[in-house]
């Protein structure tokens, strides 16, 4: 009784949790403009598809340089991240932890 209490409480928890951050990450949508002022490895934002990304913590970690993820910065960088990684699942999977909200359109 006390563990199924404990186990219901715990899964009521993570579908909170999991809706909250679904809520948050589908609700904020920024333009093209918006993106186009976060354009240096120092504060990079940048579209890939549909969704847009802020991928400043990363820049200096990227295993690539700095300099190749910089040229996406402020811009939409679908094509050179396909291009590099677009069939690489773990890339891909790193990526979305990186998602701030969809491109506006
Ligand atoms: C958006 C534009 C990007 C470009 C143009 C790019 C380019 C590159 C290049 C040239 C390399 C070196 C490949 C080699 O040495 O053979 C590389 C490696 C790597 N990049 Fe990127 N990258 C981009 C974005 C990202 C992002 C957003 C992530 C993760 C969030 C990422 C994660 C990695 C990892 C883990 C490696 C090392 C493993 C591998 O080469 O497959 N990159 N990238």
């Amino acid at each position: 009784m006390k563990k199924t209490g404990i186990a219901l409480a715990g899964a009521a928890l993570a579908v909170g949790l999991v809706s909250v951050n679904t809520g948050k990450a589908q609700a904020a949508t920024y333009t093209r403009t918006q993106v186009s002022q976060h354009a240096t490895t120092g504060d990079c934002w940048t579209i890939i598809g549909r969704n847009v990304y802020n991928l400043t913590p990363y820049v200096p970690m990227h295993p690539g340089g700095p300099q190749e993820i910089g040229r996406v910065c402020g811009k939409v960088g679908t094509k050179a991240f396909n291009g590099q990684h677009g069939g690489n699942a773990s890339i891909q999977s790193m990526l979305k932890t990186y998602r701030i909200g969809a491109l506006k359109r």
